[in-house]
């Protein structure tokens, strides 16, 4: 462990703050079906999140909870709770968006059910002895969250800097679900890294997961923008197209292909830290405004 911990790259210590999940509530019925105006593919790109993120983050919390008893230190337990609280809020966030899709014409049952068994089936518990390899899976899957977190850290972070979506009037409801979530990925992005360095820190395991978490990532979230561009009620032209998402990301509507990919060497490096990236400031100063963050804090001190 003493050696895990000597090569662990040093947090940027402006950036730790205490974490805790926040009860937030939105209401959908006025947010339209293109909440982009005008633009279905760049809508139904980032509608993916809530087809990918409930089952993801309520797997997240699953495996967090089997990771407690190795938490050798108590600030990095104490994170992990409150990112745990904070990883269920989400999910159940971007699961009551789906009752609104339906409600539009867009079923999205067939998907989330193939992410349902990914998450539970192929990257579930397994039947395994216990001892080493029932150990092995649960570091897989603690370096596979490190990963996907790299990126959930990156949209977060792209998502509070998307002016662009601002100008194009975008469905403020929906802004405020993604800032918000975005906000809290900014806010705890260090806390994955850290329990893998902390429990296992294996530099051939970060890369062999990572290699895994972004192929699936990129194959789920082409295979949901199809998804949803085929079952869309009202389009006539469904095309998706790596060149529209490249334009998109010239555009700011969606994050640029060039950004995504400088991503991937930064994860890489061995002086990775999170806190190199993204500012808990900025989080910090959105989650201070949002209006649905604000109103769960109102309903918080309103019960205590
Ligand atoms: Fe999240
Ligand atoms: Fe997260």
């Amino acid at each position: 462990m003493s050696n895990t911990q000597a090569r662990l790259p040093q947090p940027v210590a402006s950036e730790q703050t205490a974490l805790k999940p926040r009860q937030v509530s939105f209401a959908w019925d006025e947010t339209p079906l293109h909440w982009i105006p005008g633009d279905p593919f760049s809508t139904h790109t980032i509608n993916v999140l809530h087809l990918l993120l409930p089952a993801g983050e309520r797997w997240f919390v699953h495996v967090y909870k089997q990771i407690l008893p190795y938490i050798k230190d108590d600030d990095l337990r104490a994170d992990v709770i409150g990112f745990i609280g904070q990883e269920a809020m989400h999910a159940q966030a971007h699961d009551e968006v789906l009752p609104h899709l339906r409600e539009q014409g867009l079923d999205p049952t067939p998907y989330t059910a193939q992410v349902d068994w990914l998450f539970e089936k192929l990257l579930g518990d397994r039947t395994l002895p216990p001892g080493r390899a029932r150990k092995w899976w649960l570091m897989e899957r603690v370096a596979t969250i490190a990963a996907i977190e790299h990126y959930t850290a990156f949209l977060g972070n792209w998502v509070l800097n998307a002016d662009e979506l601002d100008r194009r009037q975008a469905d403020p409801t929906m802004l405020d679900l993604l800032r918000w979530h975005g906000a809290e990925e900014v806010e705890h992005r260090s806390v994955a890294f850290e329990l893998f360095m902390h429990v296992d820190g294996s530099y051939a395991r970060r890369m062999r997961t990572w290699a895994t978490a972004f192929g699936a990532l990129v194959f789920l979230w082409q295979r949901g923008t199809r998804f949803f561009m085929a079952n869309d009620p009202t389009l006539t032209d469904r095309r998706v197209s790596m060149r529209t998402f490249m334009e998109r990301g010239r555009e700011g509507v969606l994050p640029t292909t060039g950004s995504m990919a400088r991503s991937i060497p930064r994860y890489l490096s061995r002086s990775y830290h999170p806190s190199q990236e993204g500012s808990t400031r900025q989080a910090a100063a959105y989650l201070a405004s949002s209006p649905a963050a604000t109103a769960a804090e109102a309903r918080e001190k309103g019960v205590g």
